[in-house]
């Protein structure tokens, strides 16, 4: 069974978010579980290949807008579990990301590619990813070819609107698309809806946000289409790759030392070690943030983008106001919406001895934070899945996250995390204070629970297993 990953972002060459953490981990599962896996993802400008061989293995032509564009093909071999790497480069549309013709032009790219054999590599499945790939399971009917298209969502709301256009500049009539009655005017083409509607199975990144993009309210406005493909839209939970998150260096600070090899036998009898090397890195954070340096005073962090939209920064923001900012620490990382970013501000500038706000991308203070926190705070309004609370849980933080998507299937509220019901900033104080008191005067329970985030199994395994078994269905003809 050959597999061709389809995506537009892959660590260690470029990386915006969650997408690259699973474009990473999944296939290198998946090929030490037997799956021919490749991926293949545009060569960016800003792409980068440091110590890493590549090499130019073709160049070819590609028409797209009725003029032949050259393509070149270079591969390398991933530092995780050396699975194949395709980059595709041109330097019109995929330089950079140009908002109406970057993805289609590499979808169709892609499947250039696939005719011509020029990647020595005819998939039975082309998994894609996101609104990025979003026409492929359209070009691959269109081409009559016969290789299964699976799409997994991992952000609903992302669907990239473009002008009907793109469509001739494929080459596709421009009837074969699927324009919403309310946007005949507009004449725009949803690159993610396509996705949705020719693929021959979707899946998304949890079972519950599966369910909740049925619905109107989580829908965004194509919850009518995704129930029209019901019985073909499935859900399996993303999980994490902590081998990078092993290797610490001798010269840094935090060192939650902790091993993937760690069993629950083990952290049980050695839970006292954990828990001091917890208050040994939380002392170690507060006094390089200028915190002081109390262990009764609860560290909660936020860590994430700053997506006014999804992120839950509203309600994170008010619960902040309302407190007694004294008694409390927080930490937040993370950048994006600049006008949340000052609001964000106003908190480090009166009150710099309990709020550290830092507006950049730091992968390296993000796992100090999640190693020296009590607790990480994850009020999105929706996830799809999330994969900081299973990082924090690694590192034995607890999560308080609002109840929804994937945040439902990996905390197991009062178990080994907290979760509050509505989306506002009484319910997220309400669970906060919960958590903080349980703390302060019940250490017992409070440190069972931190056992059970250091225990739950967020392994990649089980869920390389259920895309595998889709995948095997997906080549028997069942869908
Ligand atoms: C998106 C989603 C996030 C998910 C990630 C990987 O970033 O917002 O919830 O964990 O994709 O699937």
């Amino acid at each position: 069974m050959k597999v061709l990953f389809a995506v537009w972002e892959l660590p260690p060459f470029f990386k915006v978010g969650g997408l690259g953490d699973v474009a990473r981990a999944l296939p290198a599962d998946l090929i030490m579980m037997g799956v021919d896996i490749a991926v293949v993802m545009p060569f960016y400008k800003a792409v980068r290949f440091g110590e890493i061989n590549k090499k130019h293995i073709r160049t070819f032509h590609c028409i797209y807008n009725g003029k032949e564009e050259k393509v070149d093909i270079y591969k390398a071999l991933h530092p995780l579990n050396n699975f194949p790497c395709f980059f595709l480069k041109n330097s019109i549309y995929l330089d950079v990301v140009i908002d109406q013709d970057t993805w289609p032009f590499f979808n169709k790219a892609i499947i250039e590619a696939i005719k011509g054999n020029f990647l020595s590599f005819t998939p039975d499945i082309i998994h894609c990813n996101d609104v990025h790939t979003g026409m492929l399971p359209l070009l691959i009917k269109e081409e009559k070819l016969p290789i299964k298209s699976l799409l997994t969502i991992h952000n609903l709301a992302h669907q990239g609107r473009v002008s009907k256009d793109v469509l001739s500049k494929l080459g596709i009539n421009q009837e074969k698309g699927s324009i919403l009655a309310w946007e005949r005017e507009t004449k725009q083409l949803n690159l993610l809806m396509e996705g949705i509607i020719h693929a021959d199975v979707v899946t998304t990144v949890s079972p519950t946000y599966a369910r909740e993009i049925m619905t109107e309210e989580y829908g965004i406005g194509l919850d009518e289409i995704l129930r029209g493909k019901e019985g073909r839209v499935f859900g399996i939970l993303n999980g994490i790759n902590i081998t990078r998150y092993l290797k610490h260096d001798s010269g840094k600070k935090c060192d939650f030392v902790r091993s993937r090899m760690d069993h629950p036998d083990q952290i049980a009898a050695n839970l006292s070690y954990y828990l001091s090397k917890k208050k040994e890195n939380k002392k170690l954070l507060q006094k390089k943030l200028g915190f002081e340096e109390k262990d009764d005073i609860p560290l909660t962090c936020f860590v994430g983008r700053f997506d006014a939209f999804q992120k839950g920064l509203d309600i994170l923001h008010r619960m902040i106001r309302n407190l007694d900012l004294e008694n409390h620490q927080f930490v937040i990382l993370g950048s994006g919406n600049v006008d949340w970013e000052a609001r964000f501000e106003w908190f480090n500038k009166f009150y710099p001895q309990n709020v550290y706000c830092n507006f950049t991308f730091n992968e390296g203070l993000a796992h100090e934070i999640y190693e020296s926190s009590d607790f990480i705070v994850i009020p999105s309004k929706f996830e799809p899945c999330g994969l900081i609370q299973m990082l924090a849980m690694f590192f034995g933080t607890i999560p308080i996250a609002h109840h929804t998507g994937g945040l439902i299937d990996s905390i197991k509220n009062n178990h080994n995390g907290f979760l509050f019901e509505k989306y506002t900033s009484e319910s997220l104080e309400h669970v906060y204070r919960k958590a903080i008191d349980l703390r302060l005067h019940d250490r017992k329970t409070y440190d069972v629970m931190i056992m059970a985030a250091l225990t739950a199994d967020f392994s990649w395994k089980k869920s390389a297993a259920e895309y595998i078994a889709l995948y095997e269905k997906l080549c028997s003809g069942e869908y």
